[in-house]
C-alpha cells in the first residue's frame, strides 16, 4: 500500500537527506520517477496539483500510484500539491492521497492558521501528513527590495508559532526559490533555512526544486530540507523527448514510439535528482 509521507520524512530531516518529491501529469511519467527509484533503492513521493486531479481523477492517479507501491518494498508516498480547496483536499484523501498540502499562503496569518488547522482535523484522524506553506514562493524579483523580499520570505518567528498551534507534519518555508527556471541563479536564504531549521523540528520543504545549482540544493538539504518538490524541469524533459521525435518523424503516429523515449528521459532525469537529494540507498 501508499505509505505516510510522515515518517520517511522525519527519518530524512533527522539523517540530513530529502526525498525527492516529483510532479507527475500522466500515468508515464508516474511509471519513469517510480523505475528511478527502484533502480535508487529510494524513498519516492510522488505528487499531483489540483490541475492534474482535474485532468486525470483523483482514483486514476491512486489506482496508479497504488499499483508503484505493490510492486516494491520502497515507501511510496501520493501527495496533492499547492491545493487552496479544502473540498479538494478531503475528495484526494478520500481517494487513497497519503498527504496533501494545504497552501494558504496568499491569506493573512490567522487564516493560513485555520484553514491549515481545519485540514489537519481531518488528515490526522485517517493519518494522512498535511504540508503547509508559510511566506510565498515565486514572484521573487531580481530587482525587488530587500524589504518586500524580507515580507515575502517565512519568519522564523512565525514558523515556530505555525507549527505549535496547527501540529503541520511538514512545513514549507519561502527561503528565495521560486517554481519554474530561473532567470539567473536563485536568491536562497540559506541563513533563514539555518534559522527556521534551528526552531523548529518538522520537515522542511524546498519549493521550487528545479533551476536551483546542484550545490545549493545540497546546502539547503543539510540545513533541514528533507523534501524537495520538482516540477518543470521533468515536464521539460518529457515534453522535448517527444518533440524530438516529431521532429525527426513528423508523420510517427505509434504513442509507444514518443512516450517510450519521453519516459526515459523523465526516468534519467529522476536519477539525478535522487542522487542530488542524497535519498538514493534509503529505501
Ligand atoms: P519547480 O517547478 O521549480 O520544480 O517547482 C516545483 C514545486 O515546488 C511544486 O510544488
Ligand atoms: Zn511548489
Ligand atoms: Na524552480
Amino acid at each position: 500500500p501508499l505509505s505516510s509521507t510522515t515518517a520517511v520524512l522525519r527519518h530524512a530531516r533527522k539523517h540530513g537527506y530529502a526525498v525527492a518529491a516529483f510532479n507527475v501529469h500522466t500515468l508515464e511519467m508516474l511509471q519513469a520517477v517510480v523505475d528511478a527509484a527502484i533502480e535508487s533503492d529510494a524513498p519516492l513521493i510522488l505528487q499531483t496539483t489540483v490541475g492534474t486531479v482535474q485532468h486525470l481523477g483523483a482514483d486514476y492517479i491512486a489506482a496508479a500510484a497504488e499499483v508503484a507501491a505493490s510492486r516494491t518494498r520502497l515507501p511510496i508516498g501520493l501527495h496533492l500539491d499547492h491545493c487552496t480547496d479544502y473540498n479538494v483536499v478531503v475528495r484526494c484523501i478520500r481517494a487513497g492521497y497519503t498527504s496533501v498540502m494545504i497552501d494558504a499562503s496568499m491569506h493573512p496569518y490567522e487564516e493560513n492558521v485555520e484553514r491549515t488547522a481545519r485540514v489537519i482535523s481531518v488528515a490526522a484522524a485517517v493519518g494522512v501528513n498535511v504540508e503547509a506553506e508559510l511566506g510565498k514562493v515565486g514572484g521573487v524579483e531580481d530587482d525587488i527590495v530587500v524589504d518586500a523580499r524580507d515580507a515575502l520570505l517565512a519568519d522564523p518567528e512565525e514558523c515556530v508559532s505555525f507549527v505549535a498551534r496547527t501540529g503541520v507534519d511538514t512545513l514549507a518555508p519561502a527561503i528565495g526559490t521560486a517554481h519554474g527556471i530561473y532567470k539567473g541563479d536563485p536568491n536562497i536564504d540559506f541563513d533563514r533555512i539555518a534559522r527556521i531549521a534551528g526552531s523548529v523540528d518538522v520537515p522542511l520543504v524546498l519549493h521550487g526544486g528545479s533551476g536551483i545549482p546542484p550545490d545549493q540544493v545540497r546546502r539547503a538539504v543539510a540545513l533541514g530540507m528533507a523534501k524537495m518538490n520538482i516540477a518543470t524541469e521533468l515536464r521539460i524533459a518529457f515534453s522535448d523527448a517527444i518533440k524530438r521525435v516529431f521532429e525527426e518523424r513528423p508523420g510517427e503516429n505509434d504513442p509507444r514510439k514518443y512516450m517510450v523515449p519521453a519516459k526515459e528521459a523523465v526516468k534519467r532525469l529522476a536519477l539525478e535528482k535522487i542522487a542530488l537529494c542524497g535519498c538514493a540507498g534509503r529505501g
